[in-house]
């Protein structure tokens, strides 16, 4: 009897695993890290206000989740299946009691000139003079911030693709209560002038579009030396050294996996690491510990040693970070200098 039943069991789970996606455990996984485990903000925005809820429609939460805020930190999740982007939203709807607003996707009519103007006296101090964001960003005070939550890019395509108009009206005439953005029709903001601000910045969406395509970069870094490993391994920690950056440790390739003091010793790992850099682009972007610190691989092959590390500059462009990027453009460049001067 128990057999039989352990028999059905086993065709019913395939089954059970290709279920509905569940909201809750896709939420923990890819969003908690940053806009925190109940929505109440971290790296991101917070998400669990109703003021925000009940501004945006389902089809907005959707698209930012599939597009992501390019350069902005928030992922595009291009891999989810449709499914489980909605299983997402529906467990982030639950947070508020209300029902999710429907916005037509008409543009609104309005002086996009005029517009701008309005937006240069009443939004630029906080959403940027170019619209791209304020300074950081969500609600985390890893950093000096002026605001206790970082007005979003509103020139962001991924946020200009996810935005109806309606939805951009609505924001301006109602606020979101809890946040520094505040009601502009509480403020005496005419009709007209709304209109006129939502047309400027639904102009942005052109101009952003046009962006320079990201480079191609090789995803590695390799020098050869033509000095044994040994000479080549005290070349590179002296070069580690002098361009700031301390050396943590070494290691046997094989060193676990073969007897103690049998290792080969023709592959060698050597961590090193700048803690003032680390700690900046920990603070940026806390995945950066999936290639930092850094560690380089020195393998001695007929007579020429390979150095290969990992070119965080190719890594950074995944992450959709112009700040992440900056900082990991000048660690490929020292990386490069160490190991250039360890092959010489
Ligand atoms: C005092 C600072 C401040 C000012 C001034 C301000 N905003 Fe905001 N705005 C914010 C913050 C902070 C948020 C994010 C609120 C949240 O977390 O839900 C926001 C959100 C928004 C959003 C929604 C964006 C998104 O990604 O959800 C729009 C649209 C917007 N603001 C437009 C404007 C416009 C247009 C003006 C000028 C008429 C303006 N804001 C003035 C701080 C400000
Ligand atoms: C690496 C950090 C990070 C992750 C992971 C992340 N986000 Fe975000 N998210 C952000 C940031 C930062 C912003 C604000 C962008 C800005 O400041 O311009 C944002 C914005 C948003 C917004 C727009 C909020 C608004 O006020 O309009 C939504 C919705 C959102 N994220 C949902 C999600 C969901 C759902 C997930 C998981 C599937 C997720 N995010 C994963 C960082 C992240």
């Amino acid at each position: 009897m128990k057999n039989i039943f352990a028999i059905v069991l086993v065709f019913l789970l395939p089954v059970g695993a290709y279920s509905a996606p569940q909201g809750d455990k896709l939420y923990a996984q890819n969003c908690a890290a940053c806009h925190g485990e109940n929505g109440r903000g971290g790296v991101g925005v917070p998400l669990a206000l109703a003021s925000f809820l009940d501004s945006v429609s389902d089809r907005y939460l959707f698209e930012t989740i599939r597009q992501g805020r390019p350069g902005r930190i928030m992922p595009a999740f291009e891999e989810m299946s449709d499914a489980q982007v909605d299983a997402i939203v529906a467990y982030m709807r639950a947070w508020s009691k209300n029902k999710a607003p429907v916005y037509p996707l008409d543009l609104v009519k309005g002086n996009s000139s005029n517009g701008k103007k309005l937006y240069a006296q009443h939004c630029a101090s906080c959403h940027g003079a170019d619209a791209t964001g304020g300074s950081g960003t969500g609600v985390t005070f890893s950093r000096p911030r002026d605001l206790p939550i970082i007005a979003p890019s509103l020139a962001n395509p991924g946020f200009l693709a996810s935005a109806s108009d309606a939805m951009i009206k609505h924001t301006l005439i109602n606020g979101r209560e809890g946040t520094p953005m505040n009601s502009f029709a509480r403020q005496g903001m005419s009709e007209k002038q709304l209109n006129d601000i939502v047309a400027y910045i639904r102009s942005l969406q052109a101009v952003e579009t046009e962006q320079k395509k990201k480079e191609i970069l090789s995803a590695y870094i390799k020098y050869e030396s033509s000095e044994p490993i040994e000479e080549t391994l005290k070349a590179l920690k002296a070069a580690a050294m002098g361009a700031n950056f301390r050396i943590i440790r070494e290691q046997n390739f094989e060193q676990g996996y073969v007897e103690k003091g049998k290792e080969d010793r023709k592959k060698i790992i050597l961590y090193f690491c700048n803690f003032n850099m680390l700690n900046k682009a920990l603070a940026i972007d806390p995945r950066v510990g999936l290639f930092l610190p850094c560690r380089v691989t020195l393998i001695e092959r007929e007579g020429k040693v390979s150095m290969i590390t990992v070119n965080p500059a190719a890594m950074s462009k995944k992450f959709n970070n112009s700040e992440l990027d900056k900082l990991c453009d000048e660690m490929s460049g020292m990386y490069r200098e160490i190991l250039e001067e360890a092959a010489l």
